[in-house]
């Protein structure tokens, strides 16, 4: 199994960003340790602060990857490129957050990932990634 896995914007300051509410482990660690447990999956991995590439991205891996787990950061709550480049796609698109976003400002609580994608994760810390996982190999 082929997953993408694609991050937004800050997110490349994870460890180091509000650790209060998104932790102190740094993606390239936690990656390491997502490829450790699950050692049959084939991950990639692509972060950007760019709207234009997460989409450029999405369109990418969005014919070949068996799944993109995809934490569109701030996009998630303003981005109509996006939630339509997903519906533009074959693989099916896990959304995930590592805050519970709905405990969080009202601007939050609403997605344009969310309709297009197969499921939601949100709220379990950076655990999210691993649960997204863990969902797909359940079925
Ligand atoms: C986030 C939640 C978003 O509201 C926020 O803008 C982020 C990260 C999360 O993973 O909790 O950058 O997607």
């Amino acid at each position: 199994m082929n997953i993408s896995i694609i991050n937004g914007p800050n997110l490349n300051l994870l460890g180091k960003r509000e650790p209060n509410i998104y932790g102190s482990v740094t993606f390239d660690e936690y990656l390491i340790s997502l490829k450790k447990e699950f050692s049959d999956i084939k991950f990639d991995y692509f972060q950007s602060n760019i709207e234009g590439k997460i989409i450029d991205r999405i369109q990418e891996v969005g014919f070949s990857s068996d799944y993109i787990l995809l934490n569109a950061a701030a996009y998630t709550h303003t981005s109509v490129a996006i939630g339509d480049a997903i519906k533009s796609i074959i693989a099916p698109v896990i959304e995930i957050h590592i805050s519970n976003t709905f405990s969080r400002e009202d601007f939050r609580h609403k997605s344009y990932i969310t309709p297009a994608a197969k499921g939601l994760i949100v709220g379990f810390g950076i655990d999210s990634y691993r649960l997204g996982v863990l969902s797909l190999l359940n079925k």
